[in-house]
């Protein structure tokens, strides 16, 4: 059964695939969804590509939905689950051609640990794109409704670290990465991704 959290965001994902694919123009490769949670993110890359994917989660529950959902699809990629912390990614140095991460970043103990992994394990010429939101493809009536869906979030997870722009750019100075720039659904001053090229 899917919260109803989930639900509401399901037509979310397809519009943030489709966006992913026009910027980055991915086709195949290794891909990493960190943070997958039920894997829908994962899965509708999954569906438009030949990545190879690995949908990764710290939580065995949210990771077994995941392996349910993609098995429902009946997809033709290669697919692999892992249980493993962010801020200990079990891949080699310049492992993946691409990660994605929505959603999860604000639950992570330790984002600048974590940003730094996701670094580690890109290829070079890899890009990682990590944070949250709707996607710039969502109708301005949907991003209306599914507004407050964060501040709900917060109230649930007192501990959880939401960054709006000013925070994401702190993140990306505290990590010391090079390559990074901050990616915005709406317009100047609202980022909420981060993306990574190594
Ligand atoms: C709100 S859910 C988002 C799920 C999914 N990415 C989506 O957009 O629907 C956040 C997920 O991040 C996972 N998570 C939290 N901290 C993590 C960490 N340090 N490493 C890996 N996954 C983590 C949680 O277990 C949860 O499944």
């Amino acid at each position: 059964m899917l919260s109803e959290g989930f639900l509401k965001l399901l037509p979310v994902y397809p519009l943030i695939a489709q966006q992913i694919i026009d910027d980055y123009h991915l086709d195949s490769g290794i891909c990493i969804d960190i943070g997958t949670g039920p894997g829908y993110m994962g899965l509708e890359l999954a569906k438009i590509t030949n990545l190879e994917m690995y949908f990764l989660d710290l939580d065995k529950k949210s990771l077994q939905k995941a392996k349910e959902n993609v098995a429902a699809c009946e997809l033709d990629n290669t697919v692999h689950f892992i249980e493993a912390d962010v801020s200990a990614l079990p891949f080699e140095d310049n492992f993946a051609d691409f990660v994605v991460s929505r959603g999860s970043l604000w639950f992570w103990k330790d984002q600048v640990k974590g940003v730094q992994e996701i670094y580690r394990v890109l290829k070079k010429g890899g890009i990682a794109f990590i944070g949250g939101g709707l996607g710039r493809y969502t109708p301005a009536t949907m991003r209306e409704r599914l507004k407050g869906r964060r501040r709900l979030v917060q109230e649930k997870h007192k501990d959880v670290k939401f960054l709006d722009e000013s925070g994401l750019r702190e993140l990306i100075k505290e990590s010391g990465l090079p390559g990074c720039r901050i990616v915005s659904d709406e317009g100047e001053g609202a980022g909420t991704w981060i993306e990574i090229r190594k």
